[in-house]
């Protein structure tokens, strides 16, 4: 079933979306990427006439409810961005009576699916690797499935439109799916648009593909790193990993940051990328902070900021940013992609002294799309980057998932797009 072809008219819908939404410290939403991305799908099934019962988690609270994730906070900017009014279930499991009284084109939000534990199946207070655990375990994804069937025992179909949460198979993203048929189950606008996405990065490529990959530790992205390996025709990294490439070649590093146990690693993707005939592209130097504050994004007082050789950086110098050679070096190997993926950033891009980078990264990708190429931002720290820079309306596609874009492009199947399509 797909969400075109299916008739909501006197349905009631359950609609799992992604509003892990990040709030300020008085609970505002700082971004509402996630909301907005969600929309399209909300307002056809209350436009068709449907009822709307919508179901998220917020944050990690591992099964205990904790106010400072309450998706109460952010009811009334769903009503809003709805357009309509908005009923709170605070208690996602006892919701019946709520549900039930819902009237074509009413709308109810259930609070924290995670304030269960079963929402995520994760056994709690038991230790991992002892005997309790595995009992505990299997306990557990019975009560998984209870609380999926009660979930699922509000409505008539059930929409899976969170692609930020497709990567987990819980209650509410995979489980859920058992208790429909095949015909009242179907993934919403925005899943379909994300797989398309992912699909014509991975399936539909048009040459040359060049793929930025930023973020501190290589061991992290590994994964991703081995598959695009054997798809781009140019790879670019960036970030922290940079470090550990170059001490892999015992470049000096000072204080940056480095996986020194990965070194083999860095040495295996440069040896990977000259079988498949990748060119890999590295920074040359590095923009550096004798004092950086991680916590406020800022230069200490006092610090000095200097460029070094990325190979050469003195002791007591930490690689925040890559310099204007990397700069130009990345615009360059960007110029004239046709298919492009970008997933973190250059540097240290929240502080203006080590943006430059990641700018230039997303200069050249809006060049590129400019003139015909396909471009795919995923992950917080480049969308946000995006934002920073003003670019959003000069790249192809803006994805809302993180980990999911990152395990969609590694080519795994999404547990909540398996459940759907089988
Ligand atoms: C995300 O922010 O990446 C998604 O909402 C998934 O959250 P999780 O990593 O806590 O499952």
């Amino acid at each position: 079933m797909t969400i075109n072809e299916f008739n909501f008219a006197g349905k009631k819908a359950i609609v799992r979306v992604d509003f892990n939404v990040p709030l300020d410290g008085n609970g505002n939403i700082t971004d509402d990427t996630r909301i907005r991305g969600a929309l399209p799908t909300l307002k056809h099934i209350l436009e068709q006439g449907g009822s709307l019962i919508i179901m998220s988690h917020m944050g990690k609270p591992k099964g205990k409810v904790n106010p400072k994730m309450s998706l109460g906070q952010i009811k009334d900017a769903v009503a809003k961005a709805l357009g309509t009014d908005v009923k709170f279930a605070p208690d996602c499991a006892k919701a019946q009576a709520e549900a039930a009284a819902l009237k074509p084109g009413e709308v109810l939000l259930l609070e924290n699916l995670r304030f269960y534990p079963e929402e995520e199946g994760k056994p709690v207070g038991v230790e991992k690797g002892t005997p309790e655990y595995d009992e505990a375990k299997k306990a557990m994804k019975e009560s998984q499935k209870e609380f999926a069937k009660t979930l699922a025992s509000y409505a008539d179909c059930y929409v899976m439109d969170a692609f930020g949460t497709a990567h987990r198979k819980h209650a509410s993203t995979a489980v859920i799916a058992d208790y429909f048929d095949q015909d009242n189950k179907m993934l919403g606008f925005l899943m379909e648009k994300e797989v398309k996405a992912v699909d014509n990065v991975l399936n539909d490529i048009r040459r040359p593909f060049v793929a930025i990959m930023g973020g501190s530790k290589v061991s992290t992205k590994i994964g991703i790193i081995e598959n695009l390996l054997g798809k781009v025709d140019k790879l670019i990294l960036c970030g922290g990993m940079t470090y550990t490439f170059m001490k892999a070649h015992g470049g000096e590093i000072g204080n940056s940051i480095v996986e020194l146990d990965k070194l083999d690693v860095a040495l295996g993707v440069e040896e990977m990328a000259k079988k498949n005939g990748v060119e890999l592209v590295l920074a040359e130097d590095s923009v550096c902070c004798t004092g950086y504050d991680f916590g406020t994004f800022s230069v200490k007082p006092g610090a000095e900021v200097k460029t070094f050789p990325s190979n050469a950086i003195e002791a007591g110098w930490d690689g925040l940013d890559v310099g204007p050679k990397s700069q130009a070096k990345f615009a360059k190997a960007i110029e004239g992609a046709k298919t492009i993926l970008w997933n973190g950033p250059a540097g240290c891009f929240e502080c203006d002294d080590f943006c430059a980078g990641s700018r230039a990264v997303g200069e050249a990708v809006a060049k590129a799309t400019a003139e015909g190429a396909f471009s795919l931002i995923g992950g917080g720290d480049s969308v946000a980057c995006v934002h920073k820079f003003g670019l959003e309306d000069q790249v192809s596609y803006i994805s809302t998932g993180g980990g999911a874009l990152l395990e969609a492009i590694e080519g795994k199947v999404l547990p909540g797009v398996a459940a759907i399509k089988g």
